[in-house]
């Protein structure tokens, strides 16, 4: 199906139970600040962490959180689309949905482990195999440390299919005053993956 939108399709993102809500949160944000439409999926695991690290209480049906979401974010009526964990008439099941990219963003090892050995046994993993089978944009960021090998494995995996394996390590040369600085410098990274123009930080040399 041919896109109207002018990046190219809606972009698909993935909140996991990955400590780092915030990185996801202030992406959706800045992504519907962009005029982008929004795949979104929450998995159960990261209600539970979006409970415990921000001040929101997002409801776990789609339609509501949808709605929830789009009222947070400041989002166009239908600009905000949310899919369920077994949702898999949704776009972003098959190959023939429209949709651009998708980003699981903060990506738990064990969604990054089910999505290197591409078990697609919930949406978010099917959406990640349906990325990589076409060859869509896929960007993966983790948050774990230490690293097990397994981990390692798993991210050296996905790079070699493509994907693009981001951990959450905002830097300190920009002089982070506070921790939405600090999630900025990493959600400025996933939005130059993405193609989209941003202002949360200078480009290197600017
Ligand atoms: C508060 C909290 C913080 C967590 N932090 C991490 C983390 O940083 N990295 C990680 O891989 N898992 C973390 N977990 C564990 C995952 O949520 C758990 O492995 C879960 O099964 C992941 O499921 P999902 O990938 O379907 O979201 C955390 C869990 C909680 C409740």
């Amino acid at each position: 199906m041919q896109s109207d939108t002018p990046l190219g399709g809606p972009v698909a993102v993935a909140l996991t139970g990955a400590s780092g809500a915030q990185y996801g949160l202030r992406l959706i944000e800045c992504l519907v600040a962009a005029g982008q439409p929004l795949y979104v999926m929450i998995s159960k695991a990261a209600h539970r962490v979006i409970a415990i690290e921000t001040e929101l209480d997002l409801p776990a049906q789609p339609e509501r959180l949808a709605a929830a979401l789009s009222e947070r974010f400041g989002a166009e009526a239908g600009q905000i689309r949310c899919f369920g964990r077994e949702d898999w008439l949704a776009p972003v099941a098959s190959g023939s949905g429209d949709w651009r990219a998708l980003v699981v963003c903060p990506c738990s090892t064990g969604t990054l482990s089910a999505i290197a050995c591409g078990a697609s046994d919930n949406l978010i993993e099917r959406a990640a195999d349906v990325a990589l089978k076409e060859r869509r944009p896929l960007i993966v960021v983790p948050r774990e440390m230490p690293l097990s090998q397994i981990h390692l494995e798993n991210m050296l995996t996905l790079t070699r299919m493509g994907a693009v394996v981001m951990p959450a390590s905002p830097g300190f040369y920009h002089r982070p005053q506070s921790v939405a600085d600090m999630v900025d410098f990493v959600v400025a990274r996933m939005l130059a993956q993405l193609g989209i123009p941003q202002r949360l930080m200078p480009s290197w040399g600017e």
